[in-house]
């Protein structure tokens, strides 16, 4: 086989059969193909799109590439979340611990943030003691045992992703469905669970922006998951404006204590008993969506939830006596309230420019080896759709600088207050099974 052959006949809009995609993935990996000719490669598929047997083929090779995580040692059927990423998205602290204290495992590997998305694990470190680099072994018994354990990214899962994603960064093919649907896929089927619910995000404050392309791009993902054996489910949900109230390590912590608690922002909740209904139905626990929205709702209203997360942080160290006490979370040094300028309803919060203001505050890292500050972030006091007095705080920003004019006026830019009635956004606007 010829690389050459391989490209001109993508471009030529044929269709590639598995030992064809599996010879330019290997080939790529071990750099006997070069950027160059991947890149062309990237750019036919960018025009010409794939089949689904081509996806599939794409997504198992970039799986082999390199390792798998074997969960094959916990008992029960192993349910994954992914959210395509968005401002304040504190659902996985809230999700984890709430379908766990079900008695379904739950076993998340997760990533730190960058740039103006949070990570999973930076928020859990915001809790004093909790581990996340605890070895395979150990993260397996402690899903055993408790049902939910979450390990930071370990082995080398997808290194054919990681050096296709690096090149389509800067050769304009990062925006190209199959490519986007088998990055993500692959990713999911290396950590080794056997079943997959997606939060395709949509909206300003998402990668996709746009809602047709967000449901191209779930359906894309939901047929590969089927297409490779994981059964795989995909939300689109809303992200015009930050989820929930909290933008921020120590501050989402919060709020995700608040929501285990029962309360919480209406937004972070809806979403999570929402993703958690599938997760349960994809366990086998029930075969009724409102049946597993009550058994959820349940473990809310009676604390069975908010004792899973405290079983979880305390079996990785964490010192739960903050959980119980959200007052000792690390804390700013100044807590300042932006006032509204105007009257009126609140009608865009430009989710991109709330994100980078709690980035520029110390939140988020703008490069890979970026220092993040746990403490710092934004409370939101008014969602689109909320009535705002002049003079009334619209946001609470918590900083350890007292120097944010700059942030105060991207957070004023990011607000549009008009004198006319609007409705609060859709959060959920389809699902592909
Ligand atoms: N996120 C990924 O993981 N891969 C992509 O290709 C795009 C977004
Ligand atoms: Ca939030």
């Amino acid at each position: 086989m010829r690389m050459i052959d391989l490209i001109e006949k993508k471009r030529n809009g044929f269709e590639l059969n598995k030992a064809e995609i599996e010879f330019i993935i290997m080939g790529y990996t071990e750099e006997k193909i070069p950027d160059y000719q991947m890149a062309a490669f990237a750019m036919a598929i960018f025009f010409q799109d794939m089949t689904q047997a081509e996806k599939v083929y794409l997504t198992e090779a970039m799986v082999d590439s390199g390792d798998t995580i074997d969960l094959s040692k916990i008992k029960g059927i192993k349910i994954d979340k992914h959210s395509t990423g968005g401002v304040g998205d504190t659902t996985t602290l809230v999700l984890a611990p709430l379908v766990a204290s079900l008695d379904i495992p739950v076993a998340k590997m997760s990533g730190r943030g960058l740039g103006h998305t949070g990570g999973t694990l930076d928020k859990l470190e915001s809790i004093p003691g909790f581990n996340v680099e605890i070895s395979n072994e150990a993260f397996i018994n402690l899903v055993n045992k408790n049902k939910v354990a979450v390990i930071g990214q370990t082995g080398n899962l997808t290194p054919a992703d990681k050096k296709i994603y690096a090149l389509r960064d800067v050769t304009a093919t990062i925006d190209s469905i199959p490519l986007i649907a088998s990055s993500i896929m692959s990713k999911k089927i290396a950590a080794g669970a056997d079943r997959i619910v997606l939060d395709v995000k949509t909206g300003n404050g998402a990668f996709m922006k746009d809602l047709g392309q967000a449901k191209k791009l779930a359906k894309a993902m939901v047929s590969i998951g089927n297409g490779v054996g994981r059964k795989t489910t995909a939300i689109i949900s809303d992200m015009n404006q930050p989820l929930g109230c909290a933008i921020g390590n120590a501050l989402e912590v919060k709020e995700a204590i608040d929501t285990l608690k029962g309360g919480g922002p209406n937004d972070l909740r809806e979403l999570c008993l929402t993703l958690g209904s599938y997760m349960i139905v994809h366990s086998g626990k029930t075969t009724n969506l409102d049946e597993a929205r009550k058994l959820l709702e349940t473990n809310l209203a009676n604390g069975k939830a908010f004792d899973t997360f405290k079983t979880f942080l305390s079996a990785q160290g964490g010192d739960v006596s903050v959980v119980d006490d959200p007052t000792k979370l690390p804390t700013a040094a100044f807590i300042i309230d932006l006032p509204s300028e105007t009257d009126g309803y609140v009608s865009e919060i430009i989710a991109d420019n709330i994100g980078v203001s709690a980035m520029m505050l110390g939140a988020g890292r703008i490069t890979k080896e970026s220092e993040i500050d746990l403490a710092v972030g934004i409370v939101l006091h008014k969602k689109i759709g909320d009535y705002v007095k002049r003079g009334e705080p619209i946001v609470t920003i918590h900083s350890n600088t007292e120097q944010i004019s700059e942030i105060k006026s991207r957070i004023y830019n990011a607000y549009k207050i008009v004198d006319e009635k609007v409705s609060a956004p859709t959060l959920i606007y389809d699902v592909f099974e």
